[in-house]
């Protein structure tokens, strides 16, 4: 596949590093020499927001929450999109009171779905704190960590596939009318980062007849 990151931060090199081996990957950033080091550092090619979109046939969100709709408009805006699958990662999580932000009690996923009506959207990966997702073997306790994710049917496959390849196994959710309890769940998980807890705090789901204890 061909993955465009909107975003080059440590989310986007952490994902990217793993996808890098059997996808081609492009970061991009505003700051474009912070974006060249960061992409060179992986081995993946990088480039504004709107090359990276117009590159990818899977478009990854990946700045901070509060940039989300500047930058999709900086990529050429919602028909950039269009035929696209779009993985929301963003958590919409207040670091001062570690409550979602949103006020309508709908997902973030959800009004990026709604401003993108061409592009096929889901929510993975916002659940672990990136230094899970630099590890090379996702295996804890040893259980291979469940990703959760939400997907509308057409993103469904892609992000499955996508979240098998970083080694976690997928499970969906539901749709994008779920993705809020991933919100939700993510902002617990940042409350105890922001303690002091370390990046390794994470929640699993355990299911007896997929244990994988090795
Ligand atoms: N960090 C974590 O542990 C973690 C875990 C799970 C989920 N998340 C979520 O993942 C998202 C990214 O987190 P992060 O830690 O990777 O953030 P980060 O390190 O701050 O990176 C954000 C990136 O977005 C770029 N950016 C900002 N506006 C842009 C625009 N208009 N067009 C293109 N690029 C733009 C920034 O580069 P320039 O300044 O050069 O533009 C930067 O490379 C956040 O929403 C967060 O909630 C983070």
């Amino acid at each position: 596949m061909k993955i465009g990151f909107v975003g080059a931060g440590g989310m986007a090199k952490a994902l990217a590093g793993k996808w890098s081996h059997a996808h081609e990957i492009m970061l991009s950033g505003r700051d474009m020499d912070r974006t060249r080091e960061a992409a060179l550092a992986i081995g993946v090619m990088s480039g504004t927001a709107q090359e990276a979109v117009a590159f990818a046939d899977v478009v990854v969100l990946a700045t901070r929450w509060e940039d989300v709709f500047t930058a999709i408009e900086a990529a050429g805006g919602s028909s950039a999109f269009d035929g696209k699958t779009v993985i929301d990662i963003n958590n919409p999580v207040s670091v001062e009171t570690f409550l979602t932000t949103r006020e309508d009690g709908r997902a973030l996923t959800e009004a990026i779905a709604a401003a993108l009506p061409g592009a096929a959207v889901g929510k993975a990966f916002n659940m672990a704190q990136v230094a899970v997702w630099e590890d090379q073997d996702m295996t804890y306790d040893g259980r291979q960590m469940v990703t959760l994710y939400t997907a509308d049917e057409a993103a469904d496959g892609i992000i499955a596939e996508l979240i098998a390849d970083v080694g976690a196994e997928p499970l969906r959710l539901g749709d994008n009318a779920h993705a809020y309890q991933l919100e939700a769940a993510a902002a617990i998980v940042i409350k105890f980062l922001f303690a002091g807890s370390d990046p390794h705090t994470i929640f699993n789901f355990i299911r007896p007849e997929t244990k994988s204890i090795r």
